[in-house]
């Protein structure tokens, strides 16, 4: 696009309506996608940002099955989840609404109708996998089955998750379905395709010659080698009962494919908003439409919806999809079915009213062109040593002795010296600099300009201490803090993007409101004599203690992995009953236990079982128990085990224990205390 937009359409993907938000989501999509929106509001350009639940496919049906539940209640629990979450972080969607809405069913088969009414598609018959006892064909993820690759027997039908391959359904060897657990069969069914292929030349000149400047380099680079590899025909419906109807005869059963419905999802949502208006802002040329994306959706919004649109024909283009690549966390990958993740939720309980907090640190370190990693170590310091010490730092610095030294009011500037004309210099070409950044959607470097300006404020103040010239010269004291709030005030602009709730709260403590972009580098955005408010701490440290809370729980969670994760050890070989009756088992009570000397595993226990003599045994446990939490501890023993001499010791029997995956071990005792001896049967 050369001349200026004359509005924007800009959407961030549909999230999955089949579990909450983390802080991968926010990181590689709505973030950027809500600096941007802002930052272009404070610009004071016609922006509609859009958004909204991805409530069709596979990924709900499958979440409902999980969960025993309907694919409409899954939806309707997390879409009021992550619609929640959303306004908790202040992403500041002009609508967020549902591909379930009725407006959607319209668009998306309105459409398809086009489509197809003119000729647009290919009609197809294939053999898909049918499962005859729940009476339906099977989508891809729905078939399980022996990877040909690597021999994992619970690969599906789309990939094996243990090799990484990506498979079709019939290349498994002995499939199974999920839902009825028996070998499907292949039927034929009907399909309509879009010919993806008639539009690789079209695709080309748009993408690969067209946008190689102004594209990403990762989505850039993704798309040319989908086009380079050559394009095929893409089934655009389904067999499934959940999703929008395919709206043509002879289509019973079928419903339009989840890709097919969800980015029609932004037109529709920009409908549901403006009624009237919708189609300028995806009709008109003037408009520039932009994908905010996650890398996993760059061939759905760079290929296969620009040649949906551009088939329809009415449609613009989108001028930009800025993809980022993923978030990992603590170097492991954000995973929901491992629950690894930090949940927006949850970490709102954690951090009550600190959502901006999250937004810097995932913004800062956002993974912009690299694949990068969240760790609450990163998040303590990013808040301890950026936040707070910089940017909280010179703002309360400069509200706080603007109240001891002048009132709360704005002290007049009585003549600049050069360095404070080389502030107000600098201060000037912050928005444009920073602006031109977020126009390029480089946000990381957007942020730090930002605050470089209030590192710029703090060296100002530390360069010229207020707080010493006070004692000397009033009126050059109160220039500084003049200079000073200018600063801080423009502040409550630039920092509205990013950080909006820490913005309103400058501007409450300044008493102003955030202004327009392009004046915000004003030097004179506060007169002299206005009365600021209380001041007010933006940021407050964050304790090791509470970090280290938050690693923990992760430690849990990949502790409970492992544990669901293990698997039995094989069955031994069959012992007769004759066998296992030689075997003399008993119930004992650990009446006295110490460490064996110059070893590290032995314990040396005294046993009860019921004899004159307590039992001396020997075992190998001292790294799992303290020789005093067993004292009156009832185990089981084999007690006819022979007699061996540990480390001198004659040991007379064995302690038996329960392994856990972990290598931890766990006492065998009987639920309820039985006399010592007691033969176990
Ligand atoms: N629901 C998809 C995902 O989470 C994104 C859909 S984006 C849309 O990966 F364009 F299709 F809406
Ligand atoms: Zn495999």
């Amino acid at each position: 696009m050369s001349s200026a937009p004359q509005r924007y359409t800009v959407t961030a993907a549909l999230p999955y309506a089949n579990g909450p938000v983390h802080i991968g989501h926010l990181a590689g999509v709505y973030i950027p996608a809500d600096i941007y929106a802002r930052y272009l509001r404070a610009q004071q350009r016609d922006v509609k940002f859009v958004c909204g639940s991805d409530e069709h496919g596979v990924p709900i049906t499958i979440r409902a099955q999980k969960e025993g539940v309907t694919p409409q209640q899954v939806v309707d629990k997390y879409n009021a989840i992550i619609r929640d979450s959303f306004q908790d972080f202040g992403i500041s969607f002009d609508i967020y609404s549902r591909t379930s809405s009725k407006t959607h069913a319209e668009v998306a088969s309105g459409f398809f109708r086009k489509l197809y009414e003119e000729g647009k598609f290919i009609e197809q018959t294939s053999q898909q996998y049918y499962d005859e006892k729940a009476d339906q064909f099977l989508a891809d993820r729905y078939i399980v089955g022996t990877c040909p690759n690597c021999g994992n027997e619970n690969a599906y039908g789309d990939q094996c998750e243990k090799c990484g391959t990506s498979l079709s359904p019939t290349e498994l060897i002995n499939p199974r379905s999920m839902l009825s657990g028996n070998q499907p069969v292949l039927r034929e069914t009907k399909h309509w395709y879009l010919p993806l292929d008639q539009y690789e030349p079209w695709l080309r000149e748009w993408i690969v010659e067209g946008h190689k400047q102004d594209w990403k380099a990762n989505v850039y680079g993704q798309c040319k080698s989908w086009i380079d590899q050559g394009l095929q025909p893409r089934a655009v419906t389904r067999d499934l009962d959940w999703g929008v109807p395919v709206p043509v005869e002879g289509a019973e059963g079928k419903v339009l494919y989840v890709w097919f419905d969800a980015p029609i999802g932004y037109i529709s949502a920009t409908k549901d908003l403006l009624p009237d208006t919708w189609e300028t802002y995806w009709k008109d040329q003037g408009t520039k439409l932009v994908h905010f994306i996650g890398k996993d959706n760059i061939v759905f919004h760079c290929i296969i919806f620009p040649a949906m649109l551009k088939a329809h024909g009415d449609y613009i283009l989108p001028d930009n999809v800025p993809a980022n690549e993923f978030l990992n966390l603590e170097g492991d990958k954000i995973s929901t079915s491992r629950n690894w993740a930090v949940w927006l939720h949850e970490y709102l309980q954690d951090f009550p009213g600190q959502a901006d907090v999250l937004r810097y640190v995932l913004c800062a370190n956002a993974p912009e062109n690299k694949d990068n990693d969240f760790t609450w170590k990163d998040f303590q310091a990013r808040n301890n040593n950026e936040l707070v010490a910089n940017l909280g730092n010179f703002v309360n610095r400069a509200v706080v002795l603007t109240h001891k030294f002048f009132e709360g009011k704005v002290p007049a500037a009585v003549g600049f010296t050069t360095e404070d004309e080389d502030v107000l210099r600098l201060l000037q070409e912050f928005p444009a600099r920073i602006g031109e950044l977020i126009d390029n959607y480089r946000f990381r470097d957007a942020l730090n300009e930002l605050m470089n300006l209030s590192r710029l404020g703090n060296k100002y103040l530390a360069d010229m201490e207020p707080w010493k010239l006070i004692k000397t010269d009033a009126a050059r004291t109160g220039t500084v803090l003049h200079v000073s709030l200018q600063l801080a005030a423009s502040l409550v602009t630039l920092l509205e993007p990013f950080m909006p709730t820490a913005a309103a709260r400058l501007g409450a403590m300044l008493n102003t409101e955030k202004g327009t972009w392009p004046q915000a580098g004003r030097p004179d955005l506060l007169a002299a004599g206005h009365q600021l408010a209380e001041a007010a701490l933006l940021f407050t440290k964050i304790e090791d203690a509470t970090v280290e809370a938050q690693v923990q729980k992760l430690l849990d969670t990949k502790k409970a992995n492992e544990l669901a994760a293990a698997v039995s050890a094989p069955a031994k070989d069959d012992v007769s009953f004759e066998q296992f009756q030689q075997m003399d088992l008993r119930i004992g009570t650990i009446v006295a236990a110490e460490k064996v000397a110059k070893t590290k595993k032995l314990l040396k226990l005294s046993v009860d079982l019921g004899f004159a003599e307590p039992r001396t045994i020997v075992s190998g446990i001292a790294e799992h128990f303290l020789p005093e939490a067993l004292i009156g501890q009832q185990v089981q023993v084999l007690l006819n085990l022979a007699p061996r001499e540990i480390k001198g010791i004659q040991s007379q029997g064995m302690l038996l224990m329960a392994e856990n995956a972990d290598g931890s071990l766990s006492l065998m005792q009987p639920s309820s205390p039985v006399r010592p001896g007691s033969g176990v049967a």
